[in-house]
């Protein structure tokens, strides 16, 4: 598997597939138990990290000053194209790799940085995956929120076997089929997925064949680490809108962490 798979799976048709089905009442429910858990009655300033086709970014532009950043240049052009007028002037997108964002920003920005929907752990090494912490502390002003959202390495063991494929398929929209392989190396503790899109819409069916791998976390981990960059826990919960967190069974963790003072 080429180490930079981030840069060269991210397309079109795995947007459609990962990030369509999620628009609507789920994405308006993620950005609300995020800014419900900020609690803040002024307009911040917000960057999403890896921000995608910009789903959550639209959102919390309604009311709040919002930068989107992402890496693939594909996603950028869609979320700029579906920014509504009438925020226009609350938003940005910037192209650019989450390990360097203190290259595009000023140093204590943002009052509010998320990383949303499982966009952690990307890094052949996991140095680079820390170096995303720490950037995101230089970015944001003292006492600056921080939402992580992605997997939680305990239930990711508790759920796939070691060396032993999951797969799992799922019709997505008519005639669009996710199958999707994938396995938890336990000693790595880093999965490796597979994923076959089959595009059946028209005659002549598309096959995308793409491959990633994720470093997992425990929570106990992730937390550490937060805190070795520099911040506070608040609080952590299970799925993006809000489920209960089970340190054991939980495919996922958001965790709200606080910058507490500068390095
Ligand atoms: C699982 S998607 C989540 C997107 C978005 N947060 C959402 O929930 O709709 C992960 C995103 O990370 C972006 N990405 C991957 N590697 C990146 C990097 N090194 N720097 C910035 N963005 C990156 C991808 O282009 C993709 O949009």
């Amino acid at each position: 598997m080429n180490k930079n798979w981030w840069k060269y799976f991210f397309k079109p048709l795995t947007a459609e597939v990962m990030f369509k089905p999620r628009l609507g009442i789920q994405t308006e429910n993620e950005v609300k138990k995020v800014l419900s858990e900020i609690n803040s009655t002024k307009k911040l300033n917000i960057l999403d990290l890896c921000c995608g086709e910009g789903r959550h970014s639209h959102l919390f532009a309604k009311k709040h000053q919002t930068t989107g950043l992402d890496y693939t240049k594909d996603f950028l052009k869609v979320a700029k194209l579906k920014t509504p007028e009438k925020i226009k002037k609350n938003l940005k997108f910037v192209h650019g790799d989450m390990k360097l964002t203190s290259k595009y920003f000023d140093k204590n920005s943002f009052d509010l940085v998320t990383s949303l929907y499982n966009s952690y752990g990307y890094f052949d090494k996991r140095s680079d995956d820390f170096k995303v912490l720490t950037e995101v502390y230089n970015v944001l002003k003292p006492r600056g929120y921080f939402v992580i959202n992605t997997l939680n390495g305990s239930g990711v063991a508790h759920h796939l076997g070691d060396h032993k494929p999951t797969g799992v398929g799922n019709e997505v929209e008519k005639n669009v089929f996710v199958l999707d392989n994938a396995y938890l190396n336990k000693k790595e503790m880093r999965t490796y997925s597979d994923w076959k899109i089959i595009d059946a819409r028209k005659s002549k069916a598309k096959i995308f064949r793409g491959h990633f791998m994720q470093n997992v976390y425990t929570n106990t981990e992730l937390k550490t680490l937060l805190k070795k960059a520099g911040f506070k826990i608040v609080k952590t919960w299970g799925a993006l809108h809000g489920t209960e967190f089970d340190e054991k069974t939980s495919w996922h963790q958001t965790i709200l962490a606080q910058k507490i003072q500068n390095l």
